[in-house]
């Protein structure tokens, strides 16, 4: 293998997203114990669904007979079942039964990818193994899941762009005072400025140097094996009622290299009667003010063309853009390279 073919074959990981992570995939309560959900992840097709413990199943969405989408079928007794010639496949990926076929020498075998998955704070994780982590490490939580002070609402997007955008799009502050300037939150502070970029102890942080506070002024990043996530704070106007700065903590799931889905989590640390009060407000008035401002960041990165890497000429505020792509590139490059020792052993 040449090193531009490996060059290659690292870009094409970091473009469809990276194995060895655990990704959310849906909220929870759009997985039920009476209906499958299908939806992509990295390009694979997958079905979920909850059996009767409460627990989630994830298989690759590809039924063992002759490919129709398990997604399209119904769940029985925990198991799902094929809508188009009745194949029953269980939550480890094995055929249970072949209604239409007495004895089927299909039955008892396992043919189908399964997934580790994981529920916290009102959305679903599965974990894409890699050659180096092919078992699932702990899913870290960032401490605002964790937190008794911090209450909040998951809002999940489905973004027609490269996941690449919407990560860049995180690790860039400046476009906030730009982009968003109209906006009930955003409206504020300086637009010229300078970037710094500091190292954290799980990652790196992206700020502006001339203000904090003001508008959406720095994003951190937390990394970890197997878990990559970033949070930010959008400062609050008075009106928008208690507490301090909203914080945004955002995961970002690649469907396909055309298309992401964004989770973003709305948090804010406040307890008791003011906890109460801001849920409600949220949900009665502020909810809208956030749709709106997400939307501006789709419509932008969905113009983009997919190549826009290719033209692009970054200057000093990309810091953190860079940044978050080297991160990228170099677990991507540990990936391939785990896969191509791994593909020799197996030739030998
Ligand atoms: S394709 Fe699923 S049962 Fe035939
Ligand atoms: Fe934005």
């Amino acid at each position: 293998m040449t090193t531009l073919d490996k060059k290659t074959l690292i870009e094409d990981r970091v473009n469809k997203g990276l194995h060895g992570y655990w990704y959310p995939v849906a909220k929870s309560v759009e997985i039920k114990a009476n209906k499958p959900y299908g939806t992509q992840l990295l390009g694979q097709k997958i079905v979920l669904w909850r059996s009767p413990d409460g627990s989630i199943k994830c298989l690759e969405d590809f039924c063992p007979h002759r490919g129709a989408p398990l997604s399209y079928g119904e769940i029985h007794d925990g198991d799902i079942g094929c809508r188009y010639h009745g194949v029953i496949v269980d939550g480890e990926g094995v055929v249970k039964r072949v209604p239409a076929m007495p004895e089927c020498a299909l039955e008892g075998r396992k043919v189908l990818t399964s997934y580790q998955t994981t529920e916290t704070n009102d959305a679903v994780f599965v974990y894409v193994p890699s050659v180096e982590q092919p078992e699932a490490p702990e899913l870290v939580l960032p401490q605002e899941f964790t937190g008794a002070e911090w209450t909040g609402f998951l809002c999940t997007s489905v973004w027609n762009t490269n996941y690449r955008y919407a990560i860049d799009n995180l690790a860039d502050p400046m476009h906030g005072c730009y982009l968003h300037a109209e906006s009930f939150t955003l409206a504020y502070g300086a637009k010229q400025d300078l970037m710094k970029l500091d190292k954290t102890d799980d990652g790196f942080r992206i700020s502006r140097v001339g203000q904090v506070g003001e508008n959406f002024d720095w994003t951190e990043f937390s990394i970890h094996p197997g878990t990559l996530f970033c949070y930010l704070d959008i400062p609050y106007p008075q009106v928008a009622g208690p507490g301090g700065n909203m914080r945004i903590v955002g995961f970002v799931m690649p469907m396909d290299e055309r298309r992401c889905k964004v989770f973003f989590w709305r948090m804010r640390a406040v307890t008791g009667l003011a906890r109460e009060s801001w849920r409600f407000l949220y949900r009665a008035k502020l909810e809208a003010h956030h749709w709106a401002v997400l939307e501006q960041d789709r419509v932008m990165l969905e113009g983009m063309p997919d190549d826009a890497r290719r033209r692009e000429m970054l200057y000093q505020h990309d810091l953190g853009v860079s940044r978050i792509r080297q991160v990228l590139t170099r677990a991507a490059k540990s990936q391939i390279e785990a896969e191509l020792a791994a593909s020799m052993v197996a030739a030998e």
